[in-house]
């Protein structure tokens, strides 16, 4: 009988851990104590002292597979015994894309879950490693949530841990852990059932029965043995569709962030006049997506207007969209589709947590960010491979290339030229300066160079749901014809600060719709430079990545 062990500890370095959870290099991980400490602390938080109560629940546990995730698995499912968990369902292998844990929570309507992943960020000894807990469901904690974990790992004086020899998590099946059932489950069953329901697998599957060929770049993450079962197997992709499809620890030295830049070997493939119909890439956990048709890049704005404009050609969406969110860097392209469509358009902060309670109150079925995230109700995350799915459901559908359904798109709603430029690594008070100046002007009415500003702000948000409200949400100066410039400071950089600035202009002639996006914009990029006195506050001339 393998006994219950409490181990005397000290309050760890208590960073708090945003709604992306705790993200620290694995070295820091691996030190005695620190990765307990904090699952100690989300247990007490969510259920042990002062909690409610976790005894008879079950968890779901899962990561995206970077280095130390079996680790991990290991001590959080002993953790789990000794803490009183009923049981734990473990993804095989400790895989469990993000996006496939919301689902899994909902699904069986456990007691949340614990997700180990740092994103995009690159993985291996020396680099990052991530864990966050997700509520009931599905999505990540509140902030009250991490709120009560973070001030838990101030006062933590002790753990519990089963003494145990680690469990099997390499096969599928059920073992005891002490008291507690362990189930490893497959990862992707759960979440290609979902799809299956949400999407027309026989109309994908006849499209690539007749020859249609596409690449998806898994860039050595999670999405993987997702993508292999999905699209090779369930729809009959033919075989090396998916690139780069075994998950390794180090993501094979890859930085696993679908975009122009990191996902080359995608785009080497597309951007030729031979290359394939339909290029897609995901994330190192599974929740971003990018988006390529032949020679043709669709920005993640486009891509949710096209998405909610075509959605009633999937079966889980034919009775129409309820409403669609976006967050406020996002360009408005997906605004002008809801009005289209006669239907609320929510414009929200940064962060896929404001999106929850619109999802949970029917209020809105879709929602994307700028920044590669694209999802709808049918989980709590964004969803890489969803998004897929419904490019091909659409593409199916409408027996058109990415290319023309986009254009055509434009040719209707207008299009939306839009950038982001990201000035990495700049000082945080110089970041900060440059904000508090923005924040002073008052620039109604004024002409900048062609354009007049309609109003500028300091976006705030007031949840229709719930009624909290997020001040400081990133600087807007919205001109007179719709176009915009916002700035706002990231939220997610672990190295000084990064400036964002997102330029957008509304260009409704569709004679004029085939111009460079920076060439479009090049005249708003400069105000945005002089505006906000970029260089002399950060000493930068150009932006370090421009997307
Ligand atoms: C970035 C993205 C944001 C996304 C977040 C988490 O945050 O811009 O849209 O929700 O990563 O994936 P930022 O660094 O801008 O605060
Ligand atoms: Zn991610």
């Amino acid at each position: 009988m393998s006994a219950v062990m409490t181990v005397a500890t000290t309050p760890f370095d208590g960073q708090k851990p945003g709604t992306s959870g705790l993200r620290k290099k694995v070295k820091v991980f691996q030190q005695a104590n620190y990765l307990e400490n904090f699952v100690q602390a989300i247990f007490d938080s969510i259920g042990g002292p002062g909690g409610g109560d976790i005894t008879d629940k079950t968890l779901v546990l899962g990561g995206d597979g970077r280095y130390h995730n079996r680790a991990a698995c290991q001590t959080i499912l002993k953790m789990a015994a000794a803490n009183g968990f009923a049981k734990v369902m473990v993804g095989r292998s400790g895989i469990l894309s993000t996006p496939a844990a919301s689902c899994v929570i909902r699904k069986y309507q456990t007691f949340g879950g614990i997700i180990l992943s740092a994103s995009h960020n690159p993985g291996g000894p020396d680099e990052d490693f991530g864990i966050k807990y997700n509520i009931p469901a599905g999505g990540p904690a509140p902030e009250g949530v991490t709120e009560a974990i973070f001030a838990r790992t101030k006062e933590i004086r002790e753990y519990r841990i089963l003494d145990a020899a680690d469990v099997d998590i390499e096969t599928n099946g059920s073992r005891t852990l002490g008291t507690m059932t362990v189930e490893v489950f497959d990862p992707v069953a759960d979440y290609a059932a979902l799809m299956g329901e949400l999407f027309d697998f026989d109309a994908i599957r006849a499209l690539f029965a007749g020859g249609f060929r596409m690449k998806f770049d898994a860039m050595h993450a999670v999405t993987g043995p997702y993508g292999t079962a999905i699209l090779e197997g369930i729809l009959g992709a033919p075989k090396g569709t998916v690139m780069n499809g075994v998950p390794l620890e180090d993501f094979g030295h890859g930085h696993p962030d679908p975009n122009l830049v990191h996902a080359h070997d995608l785009v080497e493939a597309l951007f030729r006049a031979d290359g394939p119909d339909f290029g897609a890439a995901s994330d190192g956990d599974g929740d971003r997506n990018m988006i390529l048709g032949r020679e043709f890049y669709v920005t993640p704005s486009d891509s949710l207007a096209v998405l909610a404009a075509n959605a009633t050609l999937a079966p889980g969406y034919a009775k129409g969209l309820k409403g669609i969110a976006r967050s406020m860097p996002t360009s408005a392209a997906p605004d002008r589709v809801a009005a289209a469509l006669g239907i609320p358009a929510y414009e929200t902060p940064t962060g896929w947590k404001f999106f929850g309670t619109l999802l949970d109150a029917g209020l809105a079925t879709m929602c994307g960010e700028e920044s590669f995230g694209t999802g709808s109700d049918h989980v709590r995350e964004k969803d890489g491979l969803w998004a897929v799915l419904l490019w091909l459901n659409v593409l199916a559908k409408r027996g058109q290339s990415v290319a023309e359904i986009v254009r055509g798109h434009w040719a209707k709603y207008g299009r939306n030229y839009y950038s982001r430029h990201d000035y990495e690594g700049i000082e945080t008070e110089a970041a900060n300066g440059l904000m508090d100046a923005l924040r002073k002007l008052s620039l109604k009415g004024r002409k900048l160079g062609a354009y007049t500003v309609a109003f500028n702000d300091d976006f705030a948000y007031t949840d229709p749901v719930d009624g909290s409200v997020s001040t400081k949400q990133g600087i807007r100066i919205v001109f007179e014809d719709g176009s915009r410039i916002v700035f706002r400071l990231s939220g997610t950089g672990t190295e000084g600060a990064t400036l964002r600035v997102y330029i957008e202009r509304y260009e409704p002639d569709p004679t004029k719709h085939d111009l460079d996006p920076q060439d479009a914009l090049s005249d708003l990029i400069t105000i945005a430079g002089e505006l906000a006195e970029i260089e002399p506050w950060t000493g930068r001339e150009q932006p370090t990545v421009i997307t």
